[in-house]
């Protein structure tokens, strides 16, 4: 039986897409899709769909058997907004799943394992601009804690066990198929929204808190691309830097009204204002390509204009 690619968490964010790349590429049934819950995508059940928790181990790997997988996309994780209101079930479900993943691949029960890190490992002491790839981590949120901590078990389990783990630290995501839930940067998905439904928007964060974003398009390229690179040139176990575009609310208002002169932008920051203040504005990503040649394609004006021609045959207005 050939081996199948898993995804675990295919209804959130990055996992629909992911799904619906890899199913275009590589044929439908070979993409195992799972999540929780059931998908509101139709689409996501055009090849073989399981409820799966993620945190269930023999779940896990009772999925794993059945569909012969070799490599296994980890995308569950309670995202920093959310994981502040409930740190114990954030660290439990960010720990857990992972936790689960690596022991399977350990057992060679899988061959390979994708698991995305975040900006969010950073903190109030690391260096803010052009921030390195190895540098001060004193994350101050419960996601960023659990993401630091994935990257230590995850280098851990490569430097051990041989077990071969691959990671990004993603940027802030902004894409239109699915939304976010739970970020701290999710206010740059919902200005497009506001913006095509009513004409304004007001950002949770303040006017000049500039931080690292990427447009989902690149974000998935980056993630096959770094999965599927020969082993010996993914030099590191934790977790890449990547840079993406670096705006703050002010800019991304302004890249908007080229597009909709009317457009009006006012600003409320609330708690989320805090953990933003954490995180890097920029991100030196030169170790991810030199080591497997990254570059981005789009710029924030480029993203703009492909977010809101997408958004507004989605919502079909005209
Ligand atoms: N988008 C994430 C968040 O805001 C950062 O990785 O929590």
């Amino acid at each position: 039986m050939k081996k199948t690619t898993l995804i675990l968490g295919a209804c959130g964010q990055i996992g629909t897409e992911l799904t619906l790349t890899l199913r275009e590429k590589y044929g439908n049934d070979a993409v195992v899709a799972t999540d929780i819950k059931e998908p509101a995508l139709a689409e996501l059940k055009n090849g073989p769909f399981e409820i799966l928790d993620a945190s269930d181990a023999a779940g896990l790997r009772a999925v794993c058997e059945k569909y012969n997988v070799g490599t296994v996309y980890h995308l569950v994780a309670m995202l920093s907004a959310t994981g502040e209101k409930f740190p114990m079930k954030a660290w439990d479900l960010n720990m857990q799943s992972l936790l689960h993943a690596l022991e399977l691949a350990k057992e060679n029960i899988i061959d390979k394992i994708f698991w995305p890190s975040s900006i969010a490992v950073f903190g109030p002491t690391t260096p803010k601009r052009n921030t390195p790839q190895q540098t001060i981590m004193e994350p101050s949120t419960v996601y960023g804690i659990s993401k630091l901590a994935g990257e230590r078990w995850c280098e851990y389990y490569y430097n051990k066990y041989g077990v071969d783990v691959r990671s990004i630290r993603y940027p802030g995501l902004i894409s239109w198929k699915s939304q976010p839930g739970g970020g701290t940067t999710d206010y740059a998905v919902e200005i497009y929204y506001k913006a095509l439904e009513e004409g304004k928007y007001t950002s949770f964060l303040s006017e000049h808190r500039a931080l690292p974003m990427m447009y989902m398009e690149d974000a998935i390229r980056a993630t096959i691309e770094l999965t599927e690179a020969p082993s010996d040139q993914v030099k590191v176990r934790s977790s890449y830097n990547l840079a993406g575009i670096s705006f703050d609310p002010a800019t991304i208002g302004a890249s908007i009204q080229k597009l909709m002169p009317e457009f009006e932008l006012d600003f409320a920051p609330d708690f989320r204002e805090e953990i933003a203040a954490s995180w890097p504005e920029s991100i030196d990503d030169s170790a991810a390509q030199a080591d497997w040649n990254w570059t981005p394609k789009y710029d924030l004006d480029s993203m703009t204009e492909a977010m809101l021609s997408n958004l507004k045959t989605k919502l079909q207005l005209s």
